[in-house]
């Protein structure tokens, strides 16, 4: 089993949309998947009522206090392959516990000067938590919103980069270009993976895939 969060401090930052679119890729993929939802506005707890019982299964489990999950990893080894945690915006003592027990942390970011800010504020606690661990989880930046023809999404995506080297984070050559497949499937309980946007599904596919990938060099 494989717990990645979807994890940083800002807000707006896609953390859900990215959490949607591993759990299902996941259980497209015929895995046995549970979403942890720790964020108060229970958006992807929402998103779980409105899902079609015809589509891939995704179990849906909210969590407000980081405890629970301590208490519960041994079931969730048990039952799931696939554990992805859907966390609340800000750098609380929740967000610290929620690196401590991933395996894998993915960065939701888009491109705007207010995210590249709080992905640097979010990689300060990112190397506290891990130096208080003694390890270093793997950890990389996935950016959203991004378009490769505008010279000052290049230029985001470098400052992003370089940030990451200071950390030891990665940055996902996968990234999601601004679609409305990603805002219209989510009302109708679906993921852009599982939408009639071709261009969507492709770049969402690949995001799986780069997952999947960095999973298994690290088993
Ligand atoms: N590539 C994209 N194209 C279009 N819209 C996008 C894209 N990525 C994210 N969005 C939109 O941005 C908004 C914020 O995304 P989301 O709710 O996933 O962020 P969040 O980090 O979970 O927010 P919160 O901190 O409130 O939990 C959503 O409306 C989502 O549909
Ligand atoms: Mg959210």
């Amino acid at each position: 089993m494989a717990i990645i969060s979807s994890i940083t401090s800002k807000g707006g930052s896609n953390k859900s949309g990215t959490t949607l679119l591993l759990a299902t890729y996941f259980a497209g993929k015929g895995k046995k998947v549970c979403i942890i939802d720790t964020d108060v506005n229970g958006s992807v707890a929402r998103w779980s009522g409105l899902r079609s019982e015809d589509l891939p299964e995704i179990t849906v489990v909210s969590m407000m206090d980081p405890k629970q999950l301590q208490r519960n990893i041994n079931k969730l080894h048990d039952d799931y392959d696939y554990v992805i945690i859907d966390t609340s915006p800000g750098l609380a003592q929740k967000s610290s516990y929620t690196m401590l027990y991933s395996d894998l942390l993915i960065i939701p970011a888009l491109v705007s000067g207010f995210d590249l800010w709080s992905v640097e504020q979010f990689l300060e606690r990112y190397d506290e938590v891990m130096n208080v661990k003694g390890e270093r989880i793997p950890a990389y930046v996935f950016l959203s919103m991004y378009n490769p023809r505008i010279n000052l999404h290049k230029e985001f995506l470098e400052a992003i980069k370089e940030m990451g080297e200071e950390y030891e984070v990665g940055v996902l050559k996968s990234k999601l270009a601004y679609r409305n497949a990603y805002k219209i499937s989510t009302v109708q309980g679906m993921s852009a993976l599982e939408w009639n946007d071709p261009k969507a599904i492709k770049e969402t596919e690949e995001f799986g895939k780069e997952v999947e990938k960095i999973l298994k060099a690290y088993e």
